[in-house]
């Protein structure tokens, strides 16, 4: 008999974006010259008709991000209007009973802050720190989650390692800087809304990723793994674990590791950009962050798939093997699926559609595609058919 799985009661079942992927018409970040992303889904003007899709869909939780660049186009001058727009935005999700998760930063910065490197410059703390609390002290009363920063380690290394993300540089110095930044920001920020409001939740949105030995029986590739482990998954939340109110996760990534880094992944099955579906690396990651002991939601969650062959089972399997975290003894407590519809997606533009809903960029048409019903039921049951 095929068997229904249930999630505890409360399990928040959203969707995660964010400012640049989708609103369009942001004219004042450090992404703009480099890469630019237009009208993006024009989401900035169809926030409702998107919000009434999501209802629709029967998802209880939202999860996207303030862009900094609208708030503060200028150093210490505060746009009223769009300060108005996303309070707009928060009433119109909490009208429809959609509780609200905040990230502050998802990868984009003002120019003024860009031109003076970002969170490579220390001042980055004092500046970040005041523009989370205005924020907060605007819209404390809608929001029920606050996240720092999404993927701190991905935003410094793409932009300060890699060189492909902005300021595109290679500079392993500035790289080590960002993330001392980024994390006394984050604590100081987690502090700051704490003094307002001590029921303030405050996390932070890590990317983990399920690092496995290619050779079970050799020492050097276990060490391999073992390095990784600490340093991609582990170093940032160890930093910041006494300022945490929840964890959240994102999870793409299984990577087995040949020593002394090299990758060696099957890749059985791949999405649209080449990325290995790999949905029981979920578990040993939920598991690996069991030792915080703090409540975890799944914050990003999804794959590029345009023809949605893969999207139901990809979405069915992960949350089986969330189901057994749980079942094991993991504080999981909600699930928001990457994207609610398809977007911008950063140097590589329009083309991977992460969308539950596909998005006809000539007539920005939303059209849920057939996974957008199949993640439908499972919200509205709280539970799936195995
Ligand atoms: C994550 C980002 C998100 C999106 C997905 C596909 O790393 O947080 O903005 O681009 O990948």
């Amino acid at each position: 008999m095929r068997e229904s799985l249930k999630f505890p009661n409360g399990f928040l079942w959203g969707t995660s974006t964010s400012a640049y992927q989708i609103e369009g018409g942001i004219e004042n970040n450090d992404w703009l010259k480099v890469y630019p992303a237009g009208l993006a889904c024009d989401h900035y003007n169809r926030y409702e008709e998107d919000f009434d899709l999501m209802k629709k869909l029967n998802q209880n939780a939202y999860r996207f991000s303030i862009e900094w660049s609208r708030i503060e186009p200028e150093e210490g001058k505060f746009n009223k209007k769009e300060i108005e727009r996303y309070f707009k935005i928060s009433q119109s999700l909490k009208s429809r009973g959609i509780e609200i998760m905040v990230t502050l930063h998802h990868f984009t910065l003002p120019v003024w802050l860009a031109k003076i490197g970002g969170f490579s410059n220390i001042k980055s703390i004092f500046y970040f720190s005041r523009f989370a609390k205005k924020i907060f002290l605007e819209y404390q009363n809608s929001v029920d989650f606050w996240i720092t920063f999404n993927e701190p380690l991905i935003y410094a290394s793409k932009g300060y390692l890699e060189g492909a993300w902005p300021p595109q540089k290679k500079n392993l110095i500035l790289f080590l800087k960002v993330l001392k930044n980024q994390i006394a920001s984050h604590k100081k920020i987690y502090q700051d809304f704490h003094n307002t409001k001590s029921n303030a939740k405050v996390g932070i949105a890590k990317n983990n990723i399920y690092f496995e030995p290619a050779n079970r029986k050799s020492p050097l590739d276990k060490f391999s793994v073992f390095l990784a482990r600490y340093f991609w998954n582990e170093y940032f939340l160890n930093r910041i674990g006494n300022r945490l109110d929840f964890i959240g996760l994102n999870y793409y990534f299984h990577n087995k590791i040949k020593f002394p880094f090299l990758k060696r992944n099957e890749n059985k099955v791949v999405s649209d950009v080449g990325w290995e579906v790999y949905p029981e690396g979920i578990y040993y990651v939920l598991k690996g962050l069991r030792r915080y002991n703090l409540p975890i939601y799944i914050t990003e969650n999804g794959l590029a798939d345009e023809k949605d062959k893969l999207r139901t089972n990809f979405i069915k399997d992960h949350l089986f093997w969330i189901h057994k975290a749980i079942q094991e003894g993991v504080d999981a407590r909600g699930y928001f699926h990457w994207s609610l519809m398809d977007n911008f997606e950063w140097e590589k533009g329009f083309d991977p559609k992460f969308g539950l809903v596909e998005i006809d960029y000539k007539t920005l048409e939303r059209k849920p595609r057939q996974s957008a019903f199949y993640y439908a039921q499972v919200c509205k049951n709280n539970s799936f058919i195995k």
